[in-house]
């Protein structure tokens, strides 16, 4: 088995996906973005806050580079890796590309309260979270499977990776 990297915008339920498929696989999940925060020893807000979006995109490259294992990883990417065609190449290296969807409009209620992602700070209407999604949909759908999450609960993404990685074997 190789190992499932997944991508999506934020608040599309890769951390929680992803931590139900490993535990489901019994593999290790790896979220990047918590090892983007380690390697820096600051929060993914600090980064961006004291170095830019730069900076963070800099440090998401490497560590993305770094996707290497002997054993299955289950790795969720933050919302931009993809934007990268070489963090792209890699990932598809590395692994197959589950990517999740959800509309704009689920996505701004799974967010609302949320002070974690500097890229939606200031504004969450559904035009931003819109227009973000349009320009970025050519590289969300560099995938091997789209799972829309939109009205569906963990479990029910969650069953229809199972069902599909059934079937690639
Ligand atoms: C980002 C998404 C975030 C995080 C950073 C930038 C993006 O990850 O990597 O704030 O560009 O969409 P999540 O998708 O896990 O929230």
């Amino acid at each position: 088995m190789k190992n499932i990297i997944l991508t999506g915008f934020m608040g599309t339920g890769k951390s929680s996906v992803g931590k139900a498929l490993a535990k489901q696989l019994g593999c290790r999940f790896a979220d990047l973005d918590e090892l983007i925060a380690a390697k820096a020893g600051v929060t993914i807000r600090e980064i961006f806050e004291h170095h830019g979006e730069s900076r963070f995109r800099e440090l998401e490259a490497d560590i993305i580079a770094g996707i290497e294992s002997d054993e299955v990883l289950v790795v969720s990417t933050g919302g931009g890796a993809v934007i990268s065609p070489d963090n792209r190449r890699r990932m598809h290296q590395a692994g197959r590309i589950v990517n999740l969807t959800a509309s704009a409009e689920a996505i701004q209620e799974r967010l609302i309260g949320d002070g974690t992602r500097p890229l939606l700070k200031d504004d969450k209407s559904i035009d931003k979270i819109a227009a973000m999604l349009a320009e970025r949909e050519p590289f969300y759908a560099d995938a091997d499977i789209r799972i829309d999450t939109t009205g569906k609960k963990i479990e029910d993404v969650l069953d229809e990776i199972l069902v599909w990685l059934k079937k690639e074997g």
